[in-house]
Order: structure tokens, then C-alpha cells, then sequence
């Protein structure tokens, strides 16, 4: 069963005390990890890669939670192996990364993964219309890929509308981007049940607050 409700993205935390600010919110009670993947091509930033990710991923599991991968990378399919060998449960790739991502998304599957497919703020909810039937998730994208602390594209409450329209119950839907305490509970209406949230936790005085905040602003 995937894990519902807030999902921390390391983005924003203190790279120099990952360990320490992964345990902070899984004590918390989060059951999904989020990690942002860049590769300076795709999106202009560089991030961190699959070393990290094994490093992370044993505290990860002992608390019983999952380790979440979205790929903001181009050709996402080369990547997959690494990340599953270093404990990734689920892979998001993006439908504009590749023009394989049925491919990619197969690769994840017989890996043992759980697939999902993320689609940015310019890109209509009908790109997921012959994928939703082989992934797990589908991510909407509710700032541009690149950074934490965007400001939530107002736009995306509709947009998520069409998308859980399309989708049903097929696959969970998944919102990354400015996702805070006043946004979460308007994605949650329109249909989301997984959400990233980065600086609002992180970036706030009291972390496990925000977490708690945030999850019950989504109903959880
Ligand atoms: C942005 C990343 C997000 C980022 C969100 O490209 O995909 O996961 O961490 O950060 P916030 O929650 O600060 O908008
Ligand atoms: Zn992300």
C-alpha cells in the first residue's frame, strides 16, 4: 500500500546534518521521504544522486517508510538501476525528460519499484492519459522544477481537478511545489492525497510542527 499524507523534501534541509533532519521528520510520523534529483540539464540546478540516496535510505526503511525519487533529469532511464540498487521505493520520472517514459516506468516496475509519472505546470493533464494505467502515482508539479520555496501556482487547483477526472482511482496523486499550511488543504479537495513539502517544513522555527500543520491542513 502506498503511504498517504505529507511527504518532507530534503531539498531544504541542512545538507551538513541530513541524517539527523531525516530522522527529525520521520519521528514525526512522516511515512514518505522526498527526493529531489537534478541533473543541470533538465532543470539548471545539480543536487545529489544515488550515494546519497543509500545513505539515507537503511533510516529510512527502519521506520517503515518509504523513500520517494523524482527525477528531474534527462533520460531518466539511465538512472533507474542506480536508484533502485540504492534503495528507492518509488521513482518519478517526468513525462517531458524522455521520449520513453512507458519504458522508464517498466524498468522502475521490474525492479521491484513503484513507478510514478510527474508532469510540470505547462504540460496538459492528457500526457498521462496512456500512463496512468501502469504507474502507482501521478506527480502535478505545482511550481516550475528547479528549487524549493516557489510560490503555489494558484492555477494548479484546477488543473488538479482535470487530472483527478482523468485519473479516478487508478493511481494516487501526488503535488510538489509551495505546498504549505494554507495550500495543502486546497489540493487535497481537488484530489491529492500525497504531498511535498520542502521549505515549509524545514525552513520553519519548529520543523515537526510545520510537518503536523501541514497534515492536518491535508486532512491527516
Ligand atoms: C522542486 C522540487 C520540490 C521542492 C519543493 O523542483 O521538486 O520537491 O523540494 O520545495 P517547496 O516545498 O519549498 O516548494
Ligand atoms: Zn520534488
Amino acid at each position: 500500500t502506498i503511504p498517504r499524507g505529507v511527504a518532507p523534501s530534503i531539498l531544504s534541509a541542512d545538507f551538513a546534518r541530513l541524517g539527523e533532519q531525516v530522522d527529525l521528520v520521520l519521528d514525526a510520523g512522516a511515512r514518505t521521504i522526498h527526493f529531489d534529483v537534478m541533473d543541470g540539464h533538465f532543470v539548471p540546478p545539480i543536487t545529489v544522486g544515488p550515494e546519497v540516496a543509500k545513505a539515507i535510505a537503511p533510516r529510512i526503511h527502519a521506520a517503515g517508510a518509504i523513500l520517494d525519487v523524482h527525477l528531474m533529469v534527462e533520460r531518466p532511464e539511465r538512472h533507474v538501476d542506480a536508484f533502485a540498487e540504492a534503495g528507492a521505493d518509488r521513482i518519478l520520472v517526468q513525462v517531458e525528460s524522455t521520449p520513453n517514459v512507458h519504458y522508464a516506468i517498466r524498468q522502475i516496475r521490474d525492479h521491484g519499484r513503484s513507478p510514478g509519472v510527474v508532469i510540470n505546470p505547462g504540460t496538459p493533464v492528457d500526457a498521462v492519459a496512456e500512463l496512468v494505467d501502469v504507474v502507482d502515482v501521478v506527480l502535478c508539479m505545482t511550481v516550475n522544477p528547479g528549487w524549493g520555496g516557489q510560490p503555489f501556482l494558484e492555477s494548479s487547483i484546477a488543473k488538479l481537478g482535470r487530472l483527478k477526472a482523468l485519473v479516478g482511482d487508478r493511481a494516487e496523486i501526488e503535488v510538489d511545489g509551495g505546498v504549505d499550511a494554507g495550500t495543502a488543504g486546497p489540493c487535497a479537495e481537488a484530489g491529492a492525497t500525497i504531498f511535498v513539502a520542502g521549505s515549509a517544513i524545514f525552513h520553519a522555527d519548529d520543523p515537526v510542527a510545520a510537518f503536523h500543520q501541514i497534515s492536518t491542513a491535508a486532512g491527516y
